[in-house]
């Protein structure tokens, strides 16, 4: 359960209204780290992808001065550390004469996206919060506006927002949409008791690689140039699905893959199935294997399955998307 908000309002009953919407997970198609960057984070060169592996976030005026959230996986916590109640909070800072008139908000996540898996679960509630209070609150925020919000909030989060495909540089906010790859699927596979701390993975990084890192405007500027022209983005326009499968690439494997042999196991083990690629998304646990049809998907889960005969190893069929949150009924 959240705290109270300060200066929250007493609502009203007939401002009552509900919304569900659908938050997409997504995948890392390509995640180069440039160099340090003067708050802190790193400079990335990414290439982000939704994936139809969503979860379910359903929002409920309240009534009430709180913000409640609710989960059906306990593991989640329902407190105000959730992003999901981040992003309501932030909303009611930021427009509060609506928080004061309309009152609080219950959300409750149906969670389907694995925790610590490098598939951005938590940013996608957050984005669809910020996404369903817009229209809850009739607010008619632009996608820029809602981008911005959702900035202060996590660096994933402004993609999740709007989703498909999109090259994110700067610390993975500063998004340009790129054609879209939905006639590719993915199969992905996690163990469900390892997950991976995305600080971690960053820290480990900076502390085996900084001495690669870019650290001039001119260079930092090029480095970016060159992942616009670059393989990756070239294979995305031309439609080429097994260029793509060849250009996935994680800078973070090289410090996630050799602290989580299993992790590895996985990789090879898909690899070996022959798909058009494989790759770890994000900073982890989660591998995936890009195929061309959803048959070939269901085949390869079907292998790895037989392969790996692990109650722990959850393993999914998905296809690549061509959009973020969306509204599932009003
Ligand atoms: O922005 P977000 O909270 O999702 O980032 C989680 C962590 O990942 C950060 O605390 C930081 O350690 C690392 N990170 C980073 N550079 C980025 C994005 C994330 O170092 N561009």
């Amino acid at each position: 359960m959240g705290t109270v908000l300060p200066e929250a309002g007493s609502g009203n009953s007939d401002s009552m209204q509900a919304y569900s919407l659908i938050a997409p997970a997504k995948i890392n198609l390509y995640l180069e780290i440039i160099g340090d960057r003067p708050d802190g984070y790193h400079e990335l060169a990414m290439v982000l992808q939704s994936i139809d592996l969503a979860d379910q976030i359903d929002l409920r005026s309240n009534g009430t001065d709180y913000i409640r959230v609710h989960c059906d996986n306990p593991q989640i916590p329902t407190d105000n550390s959730n992003l999901a109640y981040k992003a309501a909070a932030l909303m009611a800072a930021q427009f509060p004469s609506v928080y004061r008139k309309l009152g609080g908000v219950d959300i409750t996540i149906h969670k389907r996206i694995p925790m610590g898996a490098g598939l951005a679960g938590g940013s996608a509630d957050a984005a669809a919060v910020l996404v369903g209070l817009d229209l809850m609150w009739k607010l008619g925020l632009t996608q820029l506006e809602l981008r911005d919000l959702a900035a202060q909030l996590g660096s994933d989060i402004p993609f999740c927002v709007g989703g498909g495909t999109a090259l994110a540089t700067g610390r993975g906010e500063l998004l340009d949409p790129l054609p879209s790859v939905d006639y590719l699927y993915a199969v992905l596979a996690k163990h469900r008791s390892l997950e991976i701390s995305t600080p971690w993975a960053y820290k480990t990084y900076r502390s085996q690689f900084q001495d690669s890192y870019v650290s001039d405007r001119s260079g930092l500027l090029d480095r970016r140039q060159r992942v616009h022209s670059g393989a990756m983005v070239s294979a995305i326009s031309q439609r080429d699905g097994g260029k793509i499968g060849q250009c996935l690439y994680n800078d973070l494997e090289k410090v996630v893959l050799p602290a989580h042999p299993q992790i590895e196991q996985l990789r090879q083990t898909l690899a070996q199935f022959n798909p058009l690629g494989v790759m770890m998304s994000g900073s982890g646990s989660t591998v995936f294997a890009l195929t061309e049809s959803a048959d070939q998907a269901e085949h390869l889960r079907h292998q790895l399955q037989a392969a790996l005969p692990d109650p722990d190893l959850g393993i999914w069929s998905t296809r690549l998307i061509a959009n973020g949150i969306q509204l599932l009924q009003p």
